[in-house]
This record gives structure tokens, C-alpha cells and sequence, in this order.
């Protein structure tokens, strides 16, 4: 308190005071948050496409706005509404393919992402989601209709102020590599990483030449420490599966290497690498100070074992207080731990975007 009050006195005669109003109050330097990627940033898109992977049914999205089951998958909100918060722009991010919204509301957010994608093509053939491929079309269109909101030139500015977040990878191996016949047979571990962050490449390559020069490159989390693969770990006594967070880990520095090779060779460019790795390898390893009592077992419990993506419709077995968990089903974090996550890329990383 009293740190508060010689800070607030200070303030009034000093250029401190300037700091820390940009601080506490940053204004809309990114005029938009475009989003890529899978079920950790699909806002709804899945809704309308043909495909398992939904997650519109009680009681997903029993804490957001009401309790409204909008596709995504947590009890609330997901990372990228926290984000699009923080940057002052708005309070969630709503999926470009839900016919509510229309180009006055895209203008400021958009999320493309599709649960249950990934880099790899095959992973988005396993339950028919909409590949990355087909973002990129997707955001084509959406550039075309910006133009004709806003007029080119302001159109132009939107883009290459606004923060580009790509966020997948988990589903290429779990759903992917390591279930489905295919890829494994072509491909070590490694090779299949080096696969994918060339994709990742010649995706930011991609958006910078349609005029993207904000871009977040999302690291994947500690994909060992999930739920699924905790209950299956019947050797290493429910704990982490060791083998999947070192795949992550060495992806992540794969992509950690693109973020340094491109920002040097394309000009203008500021891309980043944002890494969720160890915040959430801290939450799961010590909850107890964020305030969590469970990071391995999920609130929302499914009895569908085989499946394991989604918690089973109108579950009459979910907890009843979403904020002791870390993991709300067994893939997807809790509206709070999308909280603290996104918190801390937007405080480390993102923050340097408003500049
Ligand atoms: C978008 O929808 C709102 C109502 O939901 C409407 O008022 C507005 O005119 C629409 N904007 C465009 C550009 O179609
Ligand atoms: C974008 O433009 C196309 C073609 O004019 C139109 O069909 C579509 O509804 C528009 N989408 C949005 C989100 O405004
Ligand atoms: C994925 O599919 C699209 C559309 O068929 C194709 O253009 C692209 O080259 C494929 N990507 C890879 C890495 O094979
Ligand atoms: C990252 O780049 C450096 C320098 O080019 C290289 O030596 C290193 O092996 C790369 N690491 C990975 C994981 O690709």
C-alpha cells in the first residue's frame, strides 16, 4: 500500500506517471487479433462444418457469457479472447464461419482455427476439420472483404498492424503420428517435426506476402501432461508421458529457429515465438499457489474412453467449481488456466507488439 501511494505521488510530478498509464492502459496500436489454428483457439468454426470434433453441447461453455456452448473448448474462454482483452480490442474473438458475425465484427478479430487440425494435412483427414491450407483460402476472402469495408488502403494498414496468432501441432502427434497408420511408417519422430515447422515456414511466408507482418508463432505445451495421456500411462503411474513433452520441447525449438531465421531475412517483419511450454509445466507440476487442487484429472469427465477428445454431452459428471482445475476435459485447459497462459505470452512476448 504505501509502495502505491509514494508511486502515486511520484506520479503526479513525474514522467513515471506517463509509463504507467501506457501500462495500464494500451491503446489500439493492433487494430486486430487474426487467429490460426486448432481447438486450443477455435472459437465455434466446427459448428459448421460437417465433423465429431464439436464441442457445442452443455457443458462446454457453462461460464461464458451466460453459459453459452459456443464450440470452444473450455468452460469459458480460451486464450485468444484473453489476449484480444488485454490488447484492448474486445472481449472474445469470435470463428469466421458463424453466420452471427459479419465483416464489422471481423474487422477487429477473427479466429479461422479448427479443433482437431494441425500442420499436417492428414491430421486435419482424421475427423474431416478444416486444414491449414484452407484457413489460408478462408483469410484470402476475408482480406478481399476488408477492402471492401474499410477501402484498400485502411485495409492494408488493418493487416499489417494487426497480430497474426498461430497456435497447433499436439493433434499432428497425438491424433495424428502417434494413432493413425501413416506417418509413422514415413517418418521418425524427428523427421516429423522438421515436416512440420517447414510447413509452419512456408505458412508465415504465406501470410507476409499477403501483407501480415505481426505474427505469433504458438509453441506447443507440455502435450505429455494432458489428461489423456496421464489416465493412459499405466507404466509411469499416471504421471507425465516423458517421451511426448520431449517432442514438444524439440518441435518448439525447431520453431523457435524459424522465428530467428525469417525475422532476419524478411524486412519489416516482426515475428515472434510464443512458448506455453513452461508456464503450463508449472501450473501442472505445482497448482497449489494459483489456487488449483487437481492438474490430472479434468472437471469435465468423459466416458468416452476411446474418443477422449470431448467431454460427453449434458456430462452429469463434471465438477462443480471449473477454477480448482487445471484441465477442463481431458485435451483442453480451463477458462482459467487459458487466463494465466495467455497472461503471461501477452506480458513476455505479445506485449512488444504494441509498440
Ligand atoms: C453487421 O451486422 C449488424 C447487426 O448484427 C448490422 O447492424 C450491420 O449493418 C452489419 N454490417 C455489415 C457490414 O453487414
Ligand atoms: C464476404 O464477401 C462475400 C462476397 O461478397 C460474401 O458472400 C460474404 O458473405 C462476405 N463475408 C463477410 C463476412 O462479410
Ligand atoms: C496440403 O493440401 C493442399 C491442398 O490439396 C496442397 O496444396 C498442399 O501442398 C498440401 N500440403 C502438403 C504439405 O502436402
Ligand atoms: C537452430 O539453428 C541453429 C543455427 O542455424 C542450428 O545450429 C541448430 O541445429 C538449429 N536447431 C534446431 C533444433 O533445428
Amino acid at each position: 500500500m504505501e509502495f502505491q501511494s509514494k508511486l502515486l505521488a511520484l506520479c503526479s510530478l513525474h514522467i513515471l506517471c506517463l509509463l504507467l498509464f501506457h501500462l495500464n492502459k494500451v491503446s489500439a496500436k493492433v487494430p486486430a487479433i487474426i487467429v490460426f489454428g486448432d481447438s486450443s483457439v477455435d472459437a465455434g468454426n466446427n459448428n459448421f462444418i460437417p465433423t465429431v470434433a464439436r464441442s457445442n453441447f452443455q457443458p462446454y461453455g457453462r461460464d461464458f457469457q451466460g453459459g453459452k456452448a459456443t464450440g470452444r473448448f473450455s468452460n469459458g474462454r480460451i486464450p485468444t479472447d484473453f489476449i484480444a482483452e488485454s490488447f484492448g480490442i474486445k472481449e472474445s474473438v469470435p470463428a469466421y464461419l458463424d453466420p452471427k458475425y459479419n465483416i464489422s465484427d471481423f474487422a477487429t478479430g477473427v479466429s479461422f482455427a479448427s479443433a482437431a487440425t494441425g500442420y499436417d494435412n492428414a491430421t486435419s483427414d482424421v475427423l474431416s476439420v478444416i486444414p491449414l491450407w484452407k484457413q489460408l483460402e478462408y483469410y484470402k476472402d476475408y482480406q478481399k472483404n476488408l477492402s471492401s469495408y474499410l477501402g484498400e488502403a485502411k485495409a492494408k494498414e488493418t493487416i499489417s498492424e494487426s497480430v497474426h496468432l498461430m497456435s497447433m501441432g499436439t493433434n499432428d502427434f497425438l491424433e495424428n503420428y502417434y494413432t493413425m497408420p501413416g506417418r509413422a511408417s514415413q517418418y521418425t519422430p524427428q523427421q516429423y517435426q522438421t515436416f512440420l515447422a517447414g510447413i509452419a515456414e512456408n505458412f508465415i511466408r504465406n501470410l507476409y506476402a499477403l501483407g501480415a507482418r505481426k505474427i505469433s508463432l504458438g509453441g506447443l505445451p507440455p502435450m505429455g501432461c494432458l489428461p489423456l495421456e496421464r489416465t493412459t500411462n499405466f507404466m509411469g503411474q499416471n504421471g507425465c508421458v516423458a517421451n511426448f513433452n520431449n517432442i514438444a520441447l524439440e518441435l518448439n525449438d525447431k520453431l523457435k529457429n524459424i522465428t530467428t531465421k525469417l525475422n532476419q531475412e524478411l524486412p519489416d517483419m516482426k515475428l515472434v515465438f510464443s512458448n506455453p511450454y513452461y508456464i503450463m509445466l508449472h501450473i501442472i507440476k505445482k497448482p497449489d499457489p494459483y489456487g488449483f487442487e487437481s492438474a490430472s484429472v479434468a472437471c469435465c469427465v468423459t466416458g468416452m474412453f476411446e474418443m477422449g477428445y470431448a467431454c460427453s454431452r449434458g456430462s452429469m459428471f463434471s465438477c462443480t467449481d471449473a477454477s480448482k482445475f487445471v484441465f477442463w476435459d481431458f485435451f483442453h485447459p480451463t477458462e482459467k488456466t487459458n487466463n494465466i497462459v495467455a497472461k503471461y505470452v501477452v506480458e513476455h512476448v505479445l506485449a512488444q507488439f504494441l509498440e
